[in-house]
Formats: C-alpha cells, sequence, structure tokens
C-alpha cells in the first residue's frame, strides 16, 4: 500500500495504479461504514485509493474540527487489510495554500436540510472534493446514503462540472441495534449511546406507517417527533419528508421521498436517512 502526502507525491503514484481507480474519499476515523465503500470500491475497481483529510472548510465555527476524532495508524492498518492501493493523506497546506480564494458552490440542493442549519458546510465538502477528485483523477468514486444530501449534492456537482468521475452512492451500514455507524458516535457517554437508538427506531416506525399506506407528510413527521418527544436525552433538530430528486419539502408523498432527520445526544449531532419509495 503507497502512503502519500504532497500533491507532486500523490500524481506520481496515481500513475502506478492500473484502470479503473475507484476512489473513496473520508474523514478517516474509519468503520464499517467507510470499509463498505472500500469493499465496493474493490469490487467494481482495479485499483482503490482512499483519502483521510479532515476538512476545515466543511466545519462551523461553532463545530467540532479540533476534537474530531483522529487515529491515523489504525486507519491505515485497516486498509491495509482490504488490500487498498493508495492512500492519501495531505496536509492542510496541500489542500488549501496561502493566498486560496476558489471556491465550487452547487445551489439549489444545498438550500434545505444541512444546508439550512450548516452554513457554509457544502460550499466546504464540495470545494474540497472537487480537488480531491482533480488531484486523484479516479475513473469512479464511492459516497455513502448515510450523508444522503451530501450524495446528492456530489452527483450534482459531478454532472455539472463535467468531472470524468462517476459517482456511486452506497447504502448506510448500521450497528447491530439500528444506529448509522458514525466517526461521531465516538463522543457519545454510554446513556447517549442507548438513547441514539432513537434515530433508527423513529425511522422506523415513520416507514412502517408508510408501507401500510400513509402518504401524508405531516403524519410521518408527527410520528417521528413524537418518538422523539419519549427520549429525554435526545433532541430532534429537523425531520424532513422531501422530494428525493430536489430536497424540496412535499404533503404528499407521491413519489420517491428522503425521509431525513437531524438529532442532537448531549453536544453531539448525529444524521440518518431512509428511503420512501
Ligand atoms: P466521512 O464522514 O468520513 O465519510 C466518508 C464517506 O463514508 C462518505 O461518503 C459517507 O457518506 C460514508 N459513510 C459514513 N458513514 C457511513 C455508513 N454508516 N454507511 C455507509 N457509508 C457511510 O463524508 C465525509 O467524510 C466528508 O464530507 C468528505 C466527503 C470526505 C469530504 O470531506
Amino acid at each position: 500500500m503507497i502512503i502519500v502526502t504532497t500533491i507532486p507525491e500523490l500524481r506520481a503514484a496515481r500513475k502506478t495504479l492500473a484502470a479503473p481507480v475507484g476512489f473513496v474519499p473520508t474523514m478517516g476515523y474509519l468503520h464499517d461504514g467507510h470499509l463498505s465503500l472500500v469493499r465496493r470500491a474493490k469490487a467494481e475497481c482495479k485499483s482503490v485509493s482512499v483519502s483521510i483529510f479532515v476538512n476545515p472548510t466543511q466545519f462551523g465555527p461553532q463545530e467540532d474540527l479540533s476534537k474530531y476524532p483522529r487515529d491515523l495508524p489504525r486507519d491505515l492498518a485497516l486498509l491495509e487489510a482490504e488490500g487498498v492501493d493508495l492512500v492519501w493523506t495531505p496536509a492542510p497546506a496541500d489542500m488549501y495554500p496561502p493566498g486560496f480564494q476558489t471556491w465550487v458552490e452547487v445551489e439549489g440542493l444545498t438550500t434545505p436540510l444541512e444546508g439550512a442549519v450548516r452554513p457554509g458546510h457544502f460550499r466546504g465538502v464540495t470545494t474540497v472534493v472537487a480537488k480531491l477528485f482533480n488531484a486523484m483523477g479516479a475513473e469512479k468514486a464511492f459516497f455513502g446514503q448515510k450523508d444522503a444530501q451530501q450524495a446528492a449534492v456530489i452527483c450534482r456537482m459531478a454532472l455539472d462540472l463535467n468531472f470524468p468521475t462517476e459517482v456511486t452512492v452506497c447504502p448506510t451500514v448500521r450497528e447491530a441495534d439500528g444506529l448509522a455507524m458514525s466517526s461521531r458516535n465516538a463522543y457519545l457517554s454510554a446513556d447517549e449511546r442507548q438513547a441514539a437508538t432513537v434515530l433508527y427506531r423513529a425511522l422506523s416506525a415513520a416507514k412502517a406507517a408508510y408501507d401500510q399506506g400513509e402518504r401524508r407528510a405531516e403524519a410521518l413527521r408527527k410520528i417521528v417527533t413524537d418518538i422523539f418527544a419519549a427520549e429525554p436525552l435526545a433532541r430532534l433538530q429537523y425531520i424532513s419528508c422531501a422530494d428525493f430528486d430536489t430536497l424540496q419539502e412535499v404533503d404528499q408523498l407521491t413519489s420517491k421521498t428522503l425521509l431525513s432527520l437531524a438529532a442532537f445526544l448531549g453536544k453531539t449531532r448525529l444524521i440518518d436517512n431512509f428511503i420512501l419509495e
């Protein structure tokens, strides 16, 4: 496994990889969700590359950039065991040289949901992913449905800017009790970890109602709010029923719908979603 940091090192190493290259961008502190993307890349491509970079520009001033969990030796061991060919661990100065002033912004899709409560977040994500895509020059890239809006925004960006990298979105990997795997789960206390199943429980209850024919968005949102109301350690930030393609809120579910939410467990903010179709 080749490990590189600077862009010139990356470009040299990239040339040695057999095509097609499957690329998995991450912020590290890897779990089975990340590794599921690596395995999918491995199954579909001749070579697999992974980036590990905690991107400062996608964190708000009050967010967890400085505390974001990191364990590079462990991450590298996990990737080595998966048979990854190339790992790129840029330093902030490699990605944001002095005088940096070029940004990539996707418009409509970034306005609701995460975009509404995390101003500037997607501008940081699309800018760094555009830079990662440019530098890596991979034929394919793999993202998780866990971050549904991010996946939609990246697909849009890749299309709008004619990136040659084909984007694939892979299913959310969960713990045995349904909690979506996330690097941020590491912040949870034992009590909060137990309470965190409320995200999955609430989404599952809404999906059960949908499966039984409920098509009113307000009724589905209420199922979720009621279940959160019974969980004192959790605070629901938003619950959304949105059209899957536009991410605009709907009244009636008539086509593929993204049911998504964000919640706080203490200071830890978690997101999750189900697709209803
Ligand atoms: P990070 O949170 O490290 O996630 C890296 C990739 O793993 C993303 O595509 C994310 O959706 C996927 N992922 C995370 N948890 C998952 C789970 N439980 N099941 C399936 N996939 C999961 O997302 C980012 O980093 C950053 O925003 C990044 C795209 C790297 C840009 O900085």
